[in-house]
């Protein structure tokens, strides 16, 4: 299973195409809204989310409610692009037309400079456009695919905020998917604790007054799958590996931990290690999951814990300097549109990123022509693996 994603923030759509896909498998687009719903939520977010309320449009792979093996397209059209129609046009234009949102004032953590040195623009928008955090909105609608299947498949993945800047957000070691929904999932903050949320908004609202942004840590859990995804054989096929890239692909992340992670490196080996044990109804277990799940680059048959960290926001409305690329003069940096934190949608797309991948390696490993294959394959897969 792959996909490619493609579309410029303000152009007129949003794409992905998803190939690889089993036959066979329910599929509407209101699985998909519903998780673009829950991305353009959550405490901290305006301007944008409040225009667009995404919708896709499947135009390919699915007939009559359910895929047919062959590539799935998804389409989110931008609402707004009526009001970028000839400046984003595919077409030449008038060069009044071209000055019009023209950006040669990139933003301190942004790809605008870099993007622009690279590709040889004048424009720095032909960069902005597609660096855009709008691009995770087709990551979460692949995503929205791949949950799909890992719910035919009983694996189940849910996430929540646990670190909003130095704001840590309780929570207990054992967290089931189940309790991360009943209680983040209902929060517009995305956390356990909601007596922690009072105290939170304000903070928030804090930062924004002071026209300043915070990043935080999210984490994602996963449960339900089985032991044995991805190998330790080659370096490119640890699966714990391929989450990390993948997490870190998203807009903003900058580093990701599994189970008890950074803390490990601090720890002696006897408070780091998940001692082994086994009974015969559930075979071999683990005493603890302090390694979030992970041995070898395979999956244990633990829940997977995956926690990323974002940084803040940087598009501040306390703007930072820069250098204007025409005139290289100190400038300060615009401003497109900001918001103080975006951790709860990036929570979403966290979750919507760690479920493709597992996903993935699923339909890899696994017969995965149709649907019904691969239910049975992972059925006999985990009755071998109780017989051990
Ligand atoms: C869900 C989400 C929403 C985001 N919203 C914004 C935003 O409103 N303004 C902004 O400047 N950056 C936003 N970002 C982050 C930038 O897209 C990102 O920092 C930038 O593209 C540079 O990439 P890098 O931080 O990965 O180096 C968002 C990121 C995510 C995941």
């Amino acid at each position: 299973m792959r996909y490619f994603t493609a579309g410029e923030s303000h152009g007129p759509r949003l794409t992905a195409i998803i190939e690889g896909v089993p036959a066979g498998l329910s599929l509407s687009a209101e699985d998909i809204n519903i998780e673009l719903k829950r991305r353009q939520g959550g405490y901290g977010r305006g301007g944008r989310m409040k225009i667009e309320s995404d919708q896709v449009e499947i135009t390919s792979g699915v007939r009559h409610g359910k895929t047919i093996g062959s590539p799935i397209t998804l389409n989110v059209t931008n609402r707004d692009f009526k009001n970028w129609e000839q400046i984003m046009a595919a077409q030449d234009v008038e060069d009044k037309i071209k000055k019009q949102r023209r950006l040669t004032k990139p933003r301190p953590g942004h790809a605008d400079l870099v993007g622009g040195m690279k590709y040889e623009f004048e424009d720095l928008r032909n960069v902005l456009e597609r660096s855009s955090a709008r691009e995770t909105t087709m990551r979460v609608a692949v995503g929205a695919v791949a949950k799909k299947l890992l719910h035919e498949l009983e694996i189940e993945v849910a996430n929540h905020v646990v670190n909003f800047g130095r704001r840590e957000i309780s929570s207990p070691e054992h967290l089931s998917v189940q309790e991360i929904r009943e209680t983040a999932g209902r929060s517009d903050l995305s956390i356990f604790d909601e007596s922690q949320a009072e105290d939170l908004r304000t903070y928030i609202d804090q930062i924004k007054k002071a026209g300043d942004t915070i990043g935080g840590i999210i984490e994602t859990r996963v449960e339900g799958v089985p032991a044995g995804l991805g190998s330790y054989v080659q370096y490119d096929r640890k699966l714990d590996a391929k989450i990390a890239g993948a997490v870190v692909s998203i807009n903003a992340f900058k580093g990701v931990e599994f189970g008890l992670g950074f803390e490990a490196g601090k720890r002696p080996g006897s408070q780091v290690m998940d001692e082994i044990i086994w009974s015969e109804n559930k075979g071999y277990t683990r005493s603890s999951n302090q390694l979030g799940g992970f041995e070898g680059g395979m999956t244990n048959g633990e829940q997977l814990i995956v926690r990323g960290v974002m940084k803040p926001i940087p598009t501040l409305y306390k703007p930072l300097m820069s250098i204007d690329t025409e005139s290289h003069e100190p400038y300060k940096a615009s401003v497109e549109r900001s918001d103080p934190t975006a951790l709860p949608a990036a929570g979403v797309v966290m979750e919507n990123v760690v479920a493709t991948v597992v996903a993935q390696e699923i339909c890899d490993k696994f017969n995965s022509d149709t649907i019904n294959e691969l239910k049975k394959a992972l059925v006999d897969y985990k009755k071998r693996l109780s017989e051990y």
